[in-house]
C-alpha cells in the first residue's frame, strides 16, 4: 500500500498548487492572458498578420489618436470591419472578456 498512498499524496499536491496557480492568474490575469483565454490569438498575433492585424499595425494606426482605447474597446466587443479591410471580427461579449480586461487587451495592443 505505500507506493499507492505515495503517488495519492503526489496527485493531490499537484491538484492543489494548479487550483492555486488558476486562482492567481484569475485575480490578476495579464491582457496576454486575457487575450489568449478569450480567443483573440486565433485571429491576432503580435508581430504578424493572422487573420486580423497583428497588434504593431494596430498600435502604428491609432498612434496619437485621443480616443484609441475608448473607440478600439466598442469596436472589439461590437465586431466589425473596414478599418484594416473587408474581412469581419466576430463580437467578443463579456462572458469572453470582462470591460477591465478587455480595457487592459487594447492599452496593451496600442502599446506595442
Ligand atoms: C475571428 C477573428 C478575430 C477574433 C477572434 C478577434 N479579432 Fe480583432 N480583428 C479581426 C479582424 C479581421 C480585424 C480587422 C477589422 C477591420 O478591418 O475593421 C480585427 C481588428 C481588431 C482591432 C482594430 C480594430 C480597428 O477598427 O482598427 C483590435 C484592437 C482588435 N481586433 C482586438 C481584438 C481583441 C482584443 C480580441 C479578443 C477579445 C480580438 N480582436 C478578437 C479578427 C478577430
Amino acid at each position: 500500500m505505500q507506493p499507492r498512498s505515495a503517488i495519492s499524496l503526489f496527485t493531490l499536491t499537484f491538484m492543489l498548487s494548479v487550483t492555486a496557480l488558476v486562482g492567481a492568474s484569475a485575480n490578476a490575469a495579464t491582457p496576454e492572458e486575457s487575450m489568449t483565454k478569450a480567443g483573440c490569438v486565433a485571429c491576432h498575433a503580435k508581430e504578424k498578420k493572422l487573420v486580423g492585424p497583428s497588434y504593431k499595425d494596430i498600435a502604428a494606426r491609432y498612434k496619437g489618436h485621443a480616443n484609441a482605447v475608448a473607440t478600439l474597446t466598442d469596436k472589439v466587443r461590437k465586431g466589425g470591419k473596414g478599418s484594416f479591410g473587408p474581412i469581419p471580427m466576430s463580437p467578443n461579449p463579456p462572458d469572453k472578456i470582462s470591460d477591465a480586461e478587455l480595457k487592459a487587451a487594447v492599452e496593451y495592443i496600442l502599446a506595442q
